[in-house]
């Protein structure tokens, strides 16, 4: 069995939130290669989307290793220190507890594991994105795996046509359901489309039971209690055979889908798909940004990346994504570019209400309500 683990923080930016420093891909990249060389590792890949690093591993030692865990955590410690001398903006901003207790979830970074028996020729996508947030993913993994229209394997391919099983998690009130597809569609839809409470973690074959996706779910206001950064999420997507076809994973994408995050995490903006070149928001900090790395494993070996959204078939939804940008922004602090008040990640609302509070006097309906007492009584 191998596990392909994905574990990702903003460690610090340049310039401003909008991208990493070279140097700190390149610490990343040393720590996975001498980990590599330790033994710890199979095989390892730092990358980036905007401010965020992604470290990109593959071992033995299956999901929510400590060790595993320990690495990325030293990694993102050693990068901060890194950040801190090079003065990068906001060093360290995803890292919310002074030490490693085990594991990393609930410690800042955001991570999406899954083992898997690795079949004869093993294609995998993992996202990374920046600029948006957990359940950022769920338009998409309802089209990969459960919508016809987009995954044509669903109706003509014998191993996809039993349908997926999707893994919800309520973020807020941290519990999971799994709900199967095709027959309780319309169940699932209910949850997966509110993706700021519900979102996919896993979807899984559900003739073979193989895990098909796995995606980070880490809500990084929800750990701390305030704000502290959007939580740029990664996901790992298994295709070909009894998934869907490489062509059927990246075509969610072209669409250029409205998800939260953006300037100051607290809006509404397009996801754009793009390459590594164009990995560094800068629009009114964005539009939302989503790149694709395609791999060949061989026993563990991560053969690639090949850069997915590099390709001019995907011009079109960066054009789309540029001119919703254009529409959205035309709202300026006005909803539905801004977040409904309890989504946004920077607020001065309880300031401004409390300085405002004695000016409020209730309406005129309001006061002959009191007046006249509850209805019971009026009888
Ligand atoms: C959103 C993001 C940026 C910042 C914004 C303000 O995820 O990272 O849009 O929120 O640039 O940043 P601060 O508060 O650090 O000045
Ligand atoms: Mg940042
Ligand atoms: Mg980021």
């Amino acid at each position: 069995m191998v596990t392909i683990s994905v574990i990702k923080a903003d460690i610090g930016g340049m310039v401003g939130h909008s991208s990493s420093h070279p140097d700190i891909l390149a610490l990343g990249q040393r720590e996975l290669d001498a980990a590599k060389q330790s033994g710890l590792l199979i095989d390892g890949h730092a990358s980036h989307c905007g401010d965020d690093m992604f470290l990109i591993m593959t071992h033995e030692r299956g999901e929510d290793n400590e060790q595993i865990h320990k690495l990325a955590w030293d990694t993102f410690i050693k990068g901060t220190d890194l950040a801190k001398k090079l003065k990068l903006y906001g060093a360290g901003q995803d890292l919310l507890t002074d030490a490693f207790s085990g594991n990393i979830r609930g410690a800042g970074p955001g991570s999406a594991e899954m083992e898997i028996d690795e079949r004869p020729s093993e294609p995998i996508i993992v996202f990374m994105g920046d600029k948006t947030s957990a359940g950022g993913f769920n338009l998409a993994l309802y089209k990969m795996f459960a919508d016809p229209f987009n995954t044509p394997g669903l109706v003509i391919g014998e191993p996809l046509h039993d349908g997926f099983s999707f893994e919800i998690q309520d973020v807020k009130e941290h519990q999971k359901i799994t709900l199967n597809a095709p027959e309780e569609l319309y169940d699932l839809l209910v949850f997966i489309g509110a993706p700021s409470r519900y979102a996919i973690k896993r979807v899984r074959n559900r003739l073979t039971g193989e895990i098909a996706a796995c995606s980070s779910t880490d809500k990084l206001s929800l750990i701390a209690g305030r704000y502290v950064g959007k939580d740029d999420p990664t996901m790992v997507v298994r295709c070909q055979g009894s998934f869907p076809a490489v062509g059927e994973v990246l075509e969610p994408f072209a669409t250029a889908y409205t998800v939260e995050g953006w300037m100051r995490g607290s809006h509404n903006g397009p996801l754009m798909p793009v390459g590594l070149k164009d990995a560094h928001p800068a629009r009114f900090d964005g539009p939302p940004r989503l790149v694709a790395l395609g791999f060949q494993l061989a026993d563990g070996k991560l053969n690639g990346p090949n850069d997915m959204f590099d390709d001019p078939s995907f011009n079109n939804a960066r054009q789309e994504a540029s001119n919703i940008a254009d529409y959205l922004r035309k709202h300026g602090p006005f909803e539905p570019h801004r977040l409904p008040l309890d989504e946004m990640e920077y607020t001065t609302m309880p300031l401004i209400r409390d300085k405002l509070a004695g000016r409020w006097t209730a309406l005129e309906e309001a006061r002959e309500h009191a007046m006249a007492g509850p209805i019971s009584e009026v009888e």
